[in-house]
């Protein structure tokens, strides 16, 4: 296997070495791209005593390099990793900009691209920046998220290098990812496929709140399904502890009112929705903007009020014919029954039933099992499996709600 390794200029362009030798050592061939501000930070050098290779530092750097060859060194790497990888060098890959070898390379580049960021905390969280992450995981390209903690600015929070360890780690996972699987189908390539996930969070003060036990894996692993079988996606989410997955468009949200204007905001064109969050349905009438204090009182009576239905809305939206409304129903007991009413009274196409009491199914755990309830009163068990491969179980299930899937 081979990595093309660009190193881009800022101070942590040192520990690039460490990532060239943490894929050598598991056997992989590394050849290396310095952009000029990186030669500022390391020498060419460095790279050339570690891989044994020339560095290319620029198009026109040696005379032995044709211009041409920024296409031939794309196609025979198995992957572009950049690390690290700067704000400019984001907002380059992310505007089609090619002023020098390594920018060149990425937009002649057919192979897949992990990118691992480094800056300042306020570069990394401006929106410039996470316009242009989003712009590029839209379009597939992969993330090693960077580290929170202290910077060499001084500052402290999100932005440093992740370690060079957990960087070479996932550059194997793709370089293995890309070996054994075979390309997907991508029969989800013409669908914008929106999902809520993980829990609402609602505010009773500055302090306190009431949410759920959602952990947002179930609709995390639709969501890269999704996008696996060529949706685009877009993933409503609630407060998790998630990563963002790759390629797909993430909107994070916290209180109920915010996920339902999220959703509205950006549902023209979906064809498929999916509500797997599990959303609060109740929210306190009021919210306090200061902490509620409990002195001189023996107890407290909150008043609540329901929250908007999300689904419920989108079921009832405009052009309800161009798309599919696909529910989950979270129950203790009487699933089936409770199930079969949401997905009567809601108007929606299927309902995916799981039942939350079993220990290995439902809240925040890796598995889960479930019944898939549709409008013509047709059930189908889906057993126990990992909550990514039932996504794709329960994707096969949308599809063949479309009208063209019949026999
Ligand atoms: O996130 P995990 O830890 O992986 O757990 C997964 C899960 C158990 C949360 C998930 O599989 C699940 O069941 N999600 C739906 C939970 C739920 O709130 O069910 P419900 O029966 O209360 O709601 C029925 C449907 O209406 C759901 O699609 C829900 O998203 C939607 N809803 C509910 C209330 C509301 N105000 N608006 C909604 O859109």
């Amino acid at each position: 296997m081979k990595v093309l390794l660009g190193v881009t200029g800022c101070i942590g362009a040192y520990k690039a070495a460490e990532v060239l030798r943490g894929l050598q050592k598991a056997g992989v061939e590394v050849r290396v791209i310095m952009t000029k501000h990186a030669t500022e930070f390391v020498q060419p050098l460095t790279f050339e005593a570690l891989s044994g290779k020339p560095v290319i530092t620029g198009m026109f750097a040696r005379p032995d390099y044709a211009i041409i060859e920024h296409i031939s060194v794309a196609r025979e790497a198995d992957l572009f990793l950049i690390a690290p990888a700067t704000a400019n060098c984001l907002a380059k890959f992310a505007h089609g900009i090619a002023d020098d070898f390594l920018t060149t390379v990425y937009l002649s580049n057919t192979n897949p691209v992990l990118l691992a960021p480094a800056m300042n905390v306020e570069m990394w969280q401006h929106s410039a920046t996470q316009a242009n992450v989003n712009s590029l995981r839209e379009r597939g390209v992969l993330f090693v998220e960077p580290g929170v903690g202290y910077q060499a600015c001084g500052e402290v929070g999100a932005g440093r290098l992740a370690e060079p360890a957990d960087i070479v780690q996932r550059a194997l996972e793709v370089l293995a990812g890309a070996k054994t699987q075979p390309a997907r189908t991508q029969d989800f390539a013409n669908e914008h496929v929106m999902i809520t996930a993980g829990p609402t969070v609602e505010d009773l003060d500055p302090v306190r709140f009431l949410t759920n036990r959602s952990s947002g894996k179930m609709g995390y692993a639709l969501a890269e399904a999704a996008r696996a079988r060529g949706a685009r996606v877009t993933l409503i989410s609630g407060p998790t502890r998630l990563s963002p997955p790759d390629g797909v468009t993430t909107v994070p949200v916290r209180a109920t009112r915010e996920m339902y204007n999220a959703v509205l905001e950006r549902l023209a064109d979906v064809s498929v929705f999916i509500g797997a969050a599990a959303v609060a349905d109740f929210r306190p009438a009021q919210s306090a903007a200061q902490k509620i204090k409990k002195e001189g009182r023996k107890a407290i009576t909150l008043e609540l009020e329901t929250t908007e239905d999300i689904i419920g809305t989108v079921a009832a939206a405009p052009n309800r014919e161009r798309r599919l409304v696909v529910g989950f129903a979270a129950e203790s007991q009487s699933l089936l029954d409770y199930a079969a009413t949401k997905l009567r009274e809601k108007n929606l196409d299927m309902i995916v039933a799981n039942d939350i009491l079993r220990t290995d199914a439902g809240f925040d755990v890796e598995t889960n099992a479930a019944v898939v309830l549709r409008q013509d009163g047709s059930r189908l068990t889906l057993p126990l499996q990992s909550k990514r491969d039932l996504a794709d179980r329960i994707l096969d299930e949308i599809l063949a709600l479309r009208p063209s899937s019949t026999p």
